[in-house]
Formats: structure tokens, C-alpha cells, sequence
């Protein structure tokens, strides 16, 4: 009883192929800033990184597939949950497809960049498509605080896994498509190495203020203090991502001026438009 039982548990819901289950046997592999600057130096090597990505992707995806097929079954079954597997199989298969491609083949090499285009095109809308399947699912089944903090669980590593296989593909579409970035020439792939902080500290703060006087008609004004220990006269910069820093703070201060202004509406702090 007990084997069929387990027998039971193992079949898949989905008709997966075998190829998750392959690629799912390995663990991603973590990278470093300093490896993702590496891989964007100046010598940087697109047949390096090609061999790297048409594994550690699959792995990625392969990985993630085998996390939502322990949804509960009803979320599963979400019409928005199935499309989104679709688009992870397909992804999946496209890429595996180059494993047996030839590396020294610059025609390769081109299609190989070009699929990942085509696969980061697919996946635009995944973060929404998901949200809308645990709307669904919620509102349709009521969910108990245990399976809330299960969703919880997996849509945070959902959503990291996905952070993590779209930084990988814009890096090597970014550094391996023979031109640098006009407005940002000195930028690898999408990191800069002399992020200024305090300037995405500002453009953060400026977005959500706008929201924040949109919605409550006023908004907490800002005090930027940078303290740099290494040099004082310097600002601060750091080798990061500035799109992702940007988004963090802008959450960050939508949080903090929405607070604001509730519970502090008659500080002389806050402007009024
Ligand atoms: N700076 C803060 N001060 C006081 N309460 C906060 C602050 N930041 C967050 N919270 C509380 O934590 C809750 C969760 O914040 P979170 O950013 O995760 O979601 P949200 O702001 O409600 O919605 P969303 O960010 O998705 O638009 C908020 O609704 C608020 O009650
Ligand atoms: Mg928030």
C-alpha cells in the first residue's frame, strides 16, 4: 500500500517531460557580481557563455516546473496557471534543443541568442499571469492560513528563480549583440559598476511621490545623508543592477509615504499639492 502510495504521489499532473526531470537533478549554479562582470569583460567569450547557458538555464526552469507541480491541485488547474506551464515546457524545450548544437558554429550562436529573446518575450507576463492564478484560485476555493504560507513560499522562490533566468538572458543578449549601450557605454549587460546610489535613491523617491500626491493629494518630503567612509567627498557607488535597486526603493518609499501620510497627516513634513 504504502509503494503505491508513493507511486501515486510521483505521478505527475502535468505531462512534464522527461527532460524536467533530467535537467531538475542539478542544482543551479550560484553566480557572483564579480562572475557576471567577468563574463562581461573584455574577454568576454560568447561560446563560454553559450555552453553555461544552454545547461544552467534548463536546470533553472527544469528546477522551478518541478516547484509548481506541488501546487495544490486546484491551483494547478487555474487556467493561468496551465498557460504559464506551457510557456515554462516550451521555454524548456527550446533551449535544451541546443545541447547538441555546435559551439564554433557563429550561426549557432545566433540562433542560441536569438531564443532567448524569443523565450524572455514568452515570459513578459509571467509575474501578472501567476497573480492572476492565485486570485482565481483564492477566490474561488477560500484558503487556510497553512496553504497561504505554502503559496507564499513558492511564489517567493517563483519569483527569484524568474529575477534570476532573465538576469542571466539579458546579460548575454546584452553583452554578445556587438554593440555597447549607447546611453550607458560603460554598463555590462545590465549592471552598472559605478551604480550611484543616491541618484536611484532620488529617481525612486520622485516616482512615488508622484503616486503618493496622486492619490492623498500630499507627500513626505526626503533628506538624502551620505555618509562614504572610504571617501567622504565621494558619493557612494556600488556595482549593482540599477533597474532592480530602482524597483526595491520605489516599494520601499510607496510603503513608507503611504504610512506616512496616514498616520502623520498634520506633520509640517508633509507637502500638500
Ligand atoms: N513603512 C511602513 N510603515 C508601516 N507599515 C508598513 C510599512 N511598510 C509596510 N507596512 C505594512 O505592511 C503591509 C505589507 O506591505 P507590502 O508592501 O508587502 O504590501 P502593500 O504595500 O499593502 O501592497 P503592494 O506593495 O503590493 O502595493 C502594508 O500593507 C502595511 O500595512
Ligand atoms: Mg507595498
Amino acid at each position: 500500500m504504502k509503494f503505491a502510495h508513493i507511486l501515486l504521489k510521483n505521478t505527475s499532473r502535468f505531462n512534464i517531460p522527461k527532460q524536467v526531470d533530467r535537467f531538475s537533478k542539478f542544482s543551479p549554479s550560484p553566480l557572483s557580481m564579480k562572475q557576471f562582470l567577468d563574463f562581461g569583460s573584455a574577454n568576454a567569450c560568447e561560446k563560454t557563455s553559450f555552453i553555461f547557458l544552454r545547461q544552467e538555464l534548463p536546470v533553472r526552469l527544469a528546477n522551478i516546473m518541478k516547484e509548481i507541480d506541488l501546487l495544490p491541485d486546484k491551483l494547478i488547474g487555474t487556467p493561468s496557471v496551465q498557460l504559464l506551464h506551457t510557456w515554462y515546457t516550451q521555454s524548456l524545450m527550446e533551449l535544451v534543443d541546443f545541447l547538441e548544437k555546435d559551439p564554433e558554429d557563429k550561426n549557432v550562436l545566433g540562433k542560441f541568442t536569438e531564443s532567448l529573446i524569443n523565450v524572455r518575450n514568452r515570459h513578459n507576463n509571467v509575474v501578472p499571469t501567476m497573480a492572476q492564478g492565485v486570485l482565481e484560485y483564492k477566490e474561488a476555493f477560500g484558503v487556510d492560513p497553512v496553504t497561504n504560507q505554502n503559496v507564499q513560499y513558492f511564489l517567493d522562490r517563483f519569483y527569484t528563480s524568474r529575477i534570476s533566468t532573465r538576469m542571466l538572458m539579458n546579460q548575454h543578449t546584452l553583452i554578445f549583440n556587438g554593440s555597447t549601450n549607447p546611453a550607458h557605454p560603460k554598463h555590462i549587460g545590465s549592471i552598472d559598476p559605478h551604480c550611484d546610489v543616491v541618484e536611484v535613491v532620488k529617481d525612486a523617491y520622485e516616482s512615488s511621490r508622484m503616486l503618493c500626491d496622486q492619490y492623498y493629494l500630499m507627500s513626505p518630503e526626503v533628506e538624502i545623508e551620505q555618509m562614504n567612509s572610504k571617501d567622504s567627498s565621494e558619493p557612494i557607488n556600488m556595482v549593482y543592477v540599477p533597474s532592480h535597486l530602482y524597483h526595491m526603493l520605489f516599494e520601499l518609499f510607496k510603503n513608507a509615504m503611504r504610512a506616512t501620510v496616514e498616520t502623520h497627516e498634520n506633520s509640517t513634513y508633509l507637502s500638500t499639492n
